[in-house]
């Protein structure tokens, strides 16, 4: 038997079936399935989601393994996302993960999804040293999250209701733009100008909240088109710089605030939305002010992906942590 950890992850948690092979802890595969059912609909649609999930699990988890060169026979352990997500979603990789282990007779080991955003920033250099602050910005959370180590982290703040990747797209779905609209909107804004300006929510702490900014748009876009029907194609670009712009100033604002109260000075960015232009330059600017060390993962590993549960998973090997077949996957929650 090789002395060699190697594991195979899947990821379910929402509309995109990810499985990745790591062999000690690095990536020999990471292969996504993403779903197209829900672009007509504006949004991910839970029961068409886990369908599909259905359909893509086995191809997805078999390219994984050719292209990683990698038998089933080898494998030391299989990791799955528990939760957060669409239950429909996370029970179809669960179920799977634990058939495969059980049929294979090695461990089974369960990961947060929300902290694999956060250890996606081992599975490259440069990593973060400890204690570090991580900003997950994804289409389902907000969250700023304090890194002392691999397994000991905590929730500093969080949004209060939508997430900063859910809110470019519901304000990308008032300018007509196809969901998901954050990278449509991104691009827009880089022939525009932040012109208009949309109230910023008060917000205690370390907390967010973007649901005000949805609703500031609309009535806006409301009564600017009553008087001149064409004023969001006119005024497209620069519509979605001022979105854009809001978006990121809020974001980096409670970094900012974050990172001056602790003292920590290694700062980190993660999850779908870190892929935006204007935040990846804003970021790294602020960090230059600050005196920050800034990080943020290959765009592969920011959004979902089943490498950043397998890195998270191969910690949890090493320190002999695994789950079993009574895991149940969850909807909510930073730790299980
Ligand atoms: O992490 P992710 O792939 O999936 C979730 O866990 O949600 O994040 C998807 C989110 C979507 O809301 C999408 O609009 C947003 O990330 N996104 C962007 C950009 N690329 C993806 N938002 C703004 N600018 C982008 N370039
Ligand atoms: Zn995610």
């Amino acid at each position: 038997m090789s002395e060699k950890v190697t594991i195979l992850a899947i990821e379910s948690s929402c509309d995109d079936t990810s499985a990745a092979v790591l062999r000690d802890g690095v990536v020999l595969s990471n292969c996504t399935a993403n779903q197209e059912a829900h672009r007509q609909y504006g949004g991910v649609v839970p029961e068409l989601a886990s369908r599909a999930h259905q359909a893509n699990i086995i191809p997805v988890v078999e390219q994984a393994l050719r292209q990683a060169g990698v038998g089933k026979e080898d494998l030391s352990a299989v990791a799955f996302t528990r939760g957060p997500g669409l239950m429909g979603s996370l029970l179809v990789g669960t179920s799977f993960a634990k058939a495969l282990a059980l049929s294979l007779d090695i461990p089974l080991i369960e990961v947060n999804h929300m902290q694999a955003h956060v250890l996606a920033h081992f599975i490259e250099d440069p990593k973060p040293a400890f204690p570090f602050i991580c900003l997950t910005v994804s289409g389902g959370h907000t969250q700023i999250v304090l890194v002392r180590a691999t397994h000991d982290m905590e929730v500093l703040g969080q949004t209060l209701d939508d997430a900063a990747g859910e809110a470019f797209d519901k304000a990308g779905k008032l300018l007509g733009l196809g969901y998901p609209a954050g990278p449509a909107i991104d691009r827009w804004a880089q022939q525009g100008q932040p012109r208009f300006a949309f109230p910023e929510a008060q917000v205690p702490g370390l907390n967010f909240s973007f649901s005000g900014l949805k609703t500031a748009i609309l009535y806006f876009l409301r009564e600017q088109t009553a008087s001149n029907p064409h004023f969001i194609e006119k005024n497209l670009a620069d519509l979605c710089a001022s979105v854009q712009s809001a978006i990121v100033s809020t974001l980096l604002k409670t970094l900012r605030r974050a990172a001056r109260r602790t003292g920590i000075r290694e700062i980190a960015l993660a999850g779908g939305v870190s892929a935006n232009s204007e935040l990846r330059h804003r970021f790294e600017d602020l960090g230059r002010q600050e005196g920050w060390n800034t990080y943020i993962p290959a765009f592969e590993y920011c959004t979902d992906n089943a490498a950043m549960i397998g890195m998270a998973a191969y910690f949890k090997y090493l320190r002999g942590e695994f789950c079993g077949q009574d895991a149940a996957p969850y909807a909510r929650g930073f730790l299980p």
